[in-house]
């Protein structure tokens, strides 16, 4: 199977509907803040904090790297703007889940972690810079999607049933 990429904006549901498509089918799941996480040993925020923004982006491209000549089969959650990596669409199917600003914002208000959701993500701390980021960003990850998943009002399950249903076409 080849590779399916997951884009999106913060908080959209990237681990959820990941979380879902493993349980229904043969796909294995990666996350690349997860692996930045346990490569550098400290969380997103805190590489963010001491080393800034420009070195997170780098620790991307080594992932990407490493994902485009190493890993089959698998489904691979990326932060939010993991998209910008030239070499995306040499990794797997690019499924974008995609969602208005402000139901991304109400999604994650009501989730019961909400405080430590905002928290872990540095560019949510001004939410009038998150859309600005949104708006810029929303064009680009329609122009890079093979597969679009409104995930408005659905279900995670709902939306990985799709998935799997979409993905079948580009195995
Ligand atoms: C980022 C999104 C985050 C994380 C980092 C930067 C971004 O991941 O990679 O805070 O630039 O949008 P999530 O999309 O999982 O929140």
């Amino acid at each position: 199977m080849k590779n399916v990429i997951l884009i999106g904006f913060m908080g959209v549901g990237k681990g959820s509907v990941a979380r879902e498509v493993i349980k229904h089918s043969e796909y294995m799941a990666i996350d690349t803040d997860d692996l930045i996480e346990s490569m550098e040993n400290r969380k997103i925020k805190a590489i963010f904090e001491e080393d800034g923004e420009a070195y997170f982006r780098n620790l991307e491209k080594d992932t990407a790297k490493w994902l485009e000549n190493s890993v089959k089969n698998t489904l691979i959650s990326t932060g939010g703007g993991f998209y910008k990596q030239k070499n995306l669409k040499k990794i797997g199917t690019v499924v974008l889940l995609d969602s208005p600003f402000d139901a991304i914002i109400k999604r994650i208000k009501k989730h019961p972690n909400a405080v430590r959701k905002l928290k872990k993500r540095p560019l949510l701390a001004d939410l009038k810079k998150a859309q600005e980021l949104y708006e810029e960003r929303r064009p680009e990850y329609l122009k890079l999607a093979d597969i679009v998943i409104d995930v408005t009002k659905k279900s995670a399950l709902d939306c990985a049933k799709e998935l799997l249903k979409k993905v079948k076409k580009y195995a």
